[in-house]
């Protein structure tokens, strides 16, 4: 029998967590759909904690408060970084915080299957478990692109690229569930262009003001990869006055230099194959993440592939919550024996 059927009975909430570098979401078999961009801030003394009012503070709200808060962004690079005791104490924060966004009803046992980044999985389960194992009665800890991947149903002869903040993971499904030389995490992902797009623009406008966070909206307001029509100007202040500045050559240096790896380890990955299964493969490559919405950057992936014949790439529906809706699928189907009791 299927989890899913016994979860009334049982009174289980199954969870899909997708634990990002930058946004963390949760969905669950109640229907409820929640994320909250992986900041944790502690108030730094008694004055603090009665300006902002709350012991502790999430997301957005951390990162406006980020002047009275201990700020901790508990995944850079998608490892949890390990020994740093306020690492693991905000990754606890984030999953309880999410959890309770997912409404359990009380007494209601929670079955968590977990996305982390692909590389890091033997790491981060431990980490994980002390970090779940107050709140979440079973678990399973999975890679992220496969989280993806069996979300979409796609099981055999397919390529997922979760182009994320901190890293762009990669899985090839072929039949089984993927074993570790089927999956492969680099870092150049999202927080990489925000720092080259940070250096060009501090190097073409030394007398401007900007900051890394000013940087980043650019980014997910302008990204493009080779061509788009018409300028990319943004305001930023000289001297305190606002003045407009063009900044569509850096976006797209900045976007494309991502590039050349990622289409490198997709070669690789899929040369390990033989040449019938390659071909299957190249015709399923699937980009997902904040990165897969850079415009153009589908197209340009499928073009470096074509050089070797026909491929075919494609981009998530709903990049935000593609993993975590995998992860619940997961959770939902997954038989008993798979579930680490905690
Ligand atoms: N429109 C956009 N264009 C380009 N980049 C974007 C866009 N929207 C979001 N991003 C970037 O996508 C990244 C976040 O994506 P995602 O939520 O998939 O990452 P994550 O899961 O938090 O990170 P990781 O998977 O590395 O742990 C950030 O770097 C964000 O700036
Ligand atoms: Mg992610």
């Amino acid at each position: 029998m299927k989890q899913k059927e016994s979860s009334k009975e049982d009174n289980i909430l199954f969870v899909g967590i997708d634990l990002g570098t930058s946004r963390s979401s949760i969905s669950a078999s109640n229907d409820t759909r929640e994320w909250v961009e992986s900041y944790v801030g502690w108030p730094r003394d008694f004055i603090s904690l009665q300006v902002v009012g709350k012991p502790v503070l999430f997301g957005a709200e951390a990162l406006k408060n980020r002047l009275s808060l201990d700020l901790c962004r508990p995944l850079e690079h998608g490892v949890i970084k390990e020994g740093i005791e306020k690492s693991e104490e905000a990754v606890k924060e984030i999953i309880k915080y999410l959890i309770d966004l997912a409404k359990p009803e009380s007494g209601q046992k929670i079955y968590a299957v977990v996305g982390v980044p692909a590389d890091t999985l033997k790491v981060n389960k431990l980490a994980i478990r002390k970090a779940v194992a107050e709140f979440v009665h079973s678990l399973m800890v999975v890679s992220e692109p496969f989280a993806v991947a069996y979300g979409m149903n796609l099981l055999n002869n397919a390529l997922v690229i979760d182009i994320g903040a901190g890293t762009t993971d990669f899985c090839i499904m072929h039949g089984t569930i993927p074993a570790e030389e089927d999956q492969k995490t680099i870092l150049n992902a999202g927080d990489d262009i925000d720092e080259k797009l940070f250096s060009y623009l501090t190097e073409k406008y030394p007398n401007s003001r900007f900051n890394k966070n000013m940087v980043r909206q650019f980014k997910e307001q302008y990204s493009f990869v080779r061509e788009t029509p018409g300028d990319i100007r943004v305001e930023i202040p000289v001297d305190g006055k606002p003045v407009m500045h063009d900044i569509k050559n850096e976006i797209r240096r900045a976007c494309e230099n991502i590039l050349p790896a990622i289409v490198e380890t997709t070669t690789e990955m899929i040369a390990r194959f033989d040449p019938e299964f390659q071909v299957k493969i190249k015709n399923n490559i699937v980009l997902s993440g904040g990165g897969s919405l850079i415009r153009g950057i589908r197209e340009y992936v499928q073009d470096s592939l074509k050089e070797y014949g026909s491929c075919s790439v494609t981009c998530v529906e709903d990049p935000l919550f593609a993993g975590s809706n995998g992860a619940l699928k997961l959770a939902e189907d997954m038989p008993a024996k798979y579930w680490e009791p905690l």
